[in-house]
């Protein structure tokens, strides 16, 4: 049972969570054996800014999910995230090998490899290489060119950097703990793998993970990932302007903003209805927040902070170049998702259709995270079971092949792995 564990680390600006799942062989669901969130500190906007405390969190994080499990953690998938990662769409060119023009594995990884031969600063590292289209003498639009014929073949590659020293850092922490870093996945992409419907994806569509002190953003066109960035405002910015709005303490904030989010239903008339209904003292702070009118916290305080957000999610995507081919829009998710309003300010703000993403496609110890919290989180095993850990088709999996490219320097760390799931 042990090899077909697949484990995952999501290192939060507010909490480290960790998942273990458990491939089912009847069907294609994963089941979710072990779960545990833990208050995340020494991370701010996705850097590790206290080696010392994430290794402690992780750690209490690790341990109680083994508990839970009853499993060994050796390896697991690691999140990253924040405003260190950057994307770009790099072309890769390669006469197709074979005299008889048949294209094949190899020429898809040589292909590939060229794509990836861009000019990096040392301080940058190469943590996906995603391809987005095929070119086969000219002709675009293919998506698996294995078994096609011809002379020339071009991808169109999506590559996420990030920044090499937290790599390192994060590394280090694994290190510490000893348990290995299975491949460093774009939180912006796992949440994407959790909560998209491929038709989105294929339409053309925008995942938000709106966190604790940062937004992931991750765009696919045409069913692929097309853009990628992360920016440094989260919902922990809305508690401070609660916090300074109110004249109350970050804890009792923190406490408002919930209230509000829990108390009141998404859409318009319910939440009139509810207003009138809530009652801080319901609360117990310390602080006297009695006489408050709802209205001017909501729209005077969160509101003006949620405008901003989108407004920055929205220069992202100008800045994308891929505006007019979104018509599915933004899907909305992390714990900032949760937000009181944050449809309607989507909505206003953005033109574009919006809704909530829940994380799904998992069965097991499932009520706790199917929570926008956990998108990333769930993500994050979804996509390396898809990618990299794809047992049943062993090294031919095309998905698995590709995905080989895009762990950087993770491919040989992957390849020992699998090995152990080859008879
Ligand atoms: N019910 C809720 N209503 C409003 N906000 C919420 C709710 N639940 C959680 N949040 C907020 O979501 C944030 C945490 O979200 P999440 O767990 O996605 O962050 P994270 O993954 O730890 O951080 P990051 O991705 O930024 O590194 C916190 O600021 C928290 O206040
Ligand atoms: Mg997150």
């Amino acid at each position: 049972m042990a090899d077909h564990l697949i484990a995952a680390i999501d290192i939060g600006s507010s909490k480290i969570a960790t998942i273990v799942g458990v491939e089912s062989k009847e069907d294609d669901e994963l089941r979710i054996i072990g779960f545990n969130s833990t208050p995340s500190s020494g991370v701010k906007k996705g850097l590790v800014v206290d080696i010392d405390k994430v290794t402690k969190s992780v750690e209490e994080s690790i341990e109680k999910v083994e508990r839970m499990a009853g499993q060994k953690v050796h390896t697991a998938l690691v999140s990253v995230g924040g405003p260190h990662i950057s994307s770009l769409n790099s072309r890769g060119v390669v006469a197709v090998a074979d005299s008889q023009g048949e294209i094949s594995e190899t020429d898809i990884n040589r292909v590939i490899e060229a794509a990836r031969a861009i000019s990096l600063s040392t301080t940058r590292q190469i943590i996906e290489v995603s391809p987005r289209d095929f070119v086969v003498d000219g002709q675009e639009g293919i998506k698996n060119p294995i078994g096609m014929s011809g002379v020339r073949l071009e991808v169109e590659t999506h590559i996420i950097t990030a920044s090499h020293t937290n790599l390192k850092n994060i590394d280090r922490c694994m290190e510490s703990i000893g348990v290995g870093n299975r491949g460093f996945i774009f939180a912006g992409l796992a949440s994407s793998e959790a909560v998209l419907t491929d038709t989105e994806k294929e339409l053309g569509v925008v995942c938000v993970d709106i966190g604790g002190g940062k937004t992931d953003i991750a765009l696919y066109v045409d069913g692929s990932l097309s853009y990628s960035s992360s920016i440094p405002i989260g919902s922990r910015h809305i508690t401070n302007d609660i916090a300074v709005g109110l004249r109350v303490s970050l804890d009792s904030a923190e406490k408002i903003k919930l209230y509000l989010s829990n108390k009141l239903e998404h859409g318009g008339g319910k939440t009139k209805k509810k207003m009138e209904e809530l009652n801080f003292n319901e609360l117990q702070l310390p602080e006297m927040v009695d006489n408050l009118d709802m209205k001017t916290l909501i729209d005077g305080i969160i509101g003006p902070r949620l405008e901003e957000i989108y407004k920055m999610v929205s220069d992202e995507i100008i800045k994308s170049n891929f505006i007019e081919l979104i018509p599915s829009g933004l899907v909305i998710t992390g714990g900032g998702a949760l937000t009181v309003g944050i449809l309607e300010m989507g909505r206003k703000t953005i033109g574009l259709p919006v809704r909530i993403g829940v994380p799904g496609k998992i069965s097991g110890l499932i009520d706790e995270i199917i929570d926008p919290q956990f998108s990333t989180t769930v993500g994050l095993i979804l996509y390396g079971r898809k990618n990299i850990m794809n047992k049943e088709e062993g090294f031919k999996n095309f998905n698995k092949i590709l995905k080989d490219f895009s762990l950087g320097g993770s491919v040989g760390k992957m390849k020992d792995f699998f090995k152990q799931f080859i008879p």
